[in-house]
């Protein structure tokens, strides 16, 4: 199923090649929308007097990319809180809308809007309208960015790049999850020397895509293990060889998936919430230097998968 949708974000040229670059968007059209005049020209709606307002129309598969995320990203190419204006384009046809097609799509509408109002406090200028009709722009306004690479923008180019590499995580299983998490480290990583400032970054990384409930590192610092960099509440902060499963993944230099973290013999609990983990250590010269522990609320969270693509990730470690 291809599902449509009508946003107007101020000149259309730079919008279109913006939500050409997001995945899961299979087809954009510049046009204009909820006007009143018959087949309107471009020449016509540019006197800002036919009512319409500059439009992409938008078709996206629901299964890679969701209506939320598609909103999200059209508050990251707009200004919200101005009145017929974006960037330097004024007049009722740069106005702001989100027109729908989908009746079922309005609350999914009405909750971006309100968290995005939260975020000014104040209403936003963007109106959110059925579609009441659309026309379909003069072939030279269509893909004009990609026909003219150099022609006018009104969008800084680095919004392009953003949206190339900000996929909706909410629809990839957990391998894709995993795969971007390495693509995006190693765009991180490249060029970079210092490990602990990676090892904070891999974490953020990981805890920003899957939401553990603790992820973070222990470091081998003479004969015990000290906490390092890590996302989630207050842990402990020295562990020793051997003990716990930290301890323990670090004498057997091993990965240990603990399904069930309270049938785990020494089972170290820095906090009551956690039910399951994996510890995988970390290698420089064939030793154990550190190891990346995350924990769960839930029971079994970690699988093959999780150890797969966890170890994949700290050999990017420098
Ligand atoms: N549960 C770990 C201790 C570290 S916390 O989970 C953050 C263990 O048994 O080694």
């Amino acid at each position: 199923m291809i599902k449509d949708l009508y946003l107007a974000a101020g000149c259309f040229w730079g919008t279109e090649h913006f939500f050409k670059q997001i995945n899961g968007v299979t087809f954009t059209q510049v046009g204009f929308a909820n006007g009143n005049t018959p087949n309107p020209t471009y020449k016509e709606v540019y006197t800002d007097t036919t009512g319409y307002a500059e439009t992409v129309h938008l078709q996206y598969d629901p299964l890679k990319v969701s209506l939320s995320f598609l909103l999200q990203m059209y508050f990251k190419a707009i200004d919200p809180t101005s009145l017929n204006k974006q960037g330097e384009d004024q007049g009722t046809r740069y106005r702001t809308g989100i027109y729908y097609v989908d009746p079922y799509d309005l609350p999914f509408i009405n909750l971006a809007m309100a968290e995005e109002a939260k975020k000014y406090g104040l209403p936003l200028c963007v109106e959110v309208m059925p579609l009441q009709n659309f026309y379909s722009a003069e072939e030279y306004h269509q893909d004009y960015l990609v026909k003219n690479p150099d022609g006018y923008c009104h969008l800084p180019i680095a919004l392009f790049q953003y949206a190339r590499n900000n996929q909706d995580t909410l629809t990839l299983n957990k391998s894709q999850q995993y795969q971007l998490l390495i693509k995006q480290f190693t765009a991180l990583a490249a060029g970079e020397t210092d490990t602990l400032a990676l090892m904070a970054n891999a974490a953020a990384l990981i805890h920003e895509t899957f939401h553990f409930w603790w992820t973070g590192y222990y470091r081998v610092v003479g004969d015990e293990l000290v906490l390092g960099p890590f996302q989630g509440p207050v842990a402990c902060m020295h562990i020793g060889f051997g003990k716990g499963v930290c301890g323990t993944s670090w004498k057997e230099d091993r990965t240990l998936l603990v399904p069930d973290v309270e049938a785990f013999p020494g089972h170290i609990a820095c906090s009551a919430a956690s039910r399951s983990e994996i510890v995988v250590p970390i290698h420089k010269n064939n030793q154990v230097v550190a190891v990346l522990d995350i924990d769960s609320q839930h029971l079994s969270t970690f699988d093959d998968c999780d150890q797969y693509y966890l170890q994949t990730l700290v050999q990017l470690l420098p």
